[in-house]
């Protein structure tokens, strides 16, 4: 699923970024540009990246 349009990011590119280090939204931004244009897909990719912090 595509979380990101205008960057083209989707959930799995957000869990591979969370398990290879990633622990915030600002990780996020910063290697995946995630949030960086609109921003609208800020709570989703909030909600996805909580969820794989917690499960690791
Ligand atoms: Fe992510 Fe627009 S959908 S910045």
């Amino acid at each position: 699923m595509i979380v990101c349009v205008c960057h083209n990011v989707s959930d799995r590119k957000i869990r591979q970024a969370v398990d290879e280090g990633a622990s915030s939204m600002l990780d996020l931004r910063n290697q995946l540009s995630v949030g960086t244009c609109c921003g609208k897909c800020h709570s989703c990719a909030k909600g996805i990246l909580r969820e794989r912090l917690d499960e690791n």
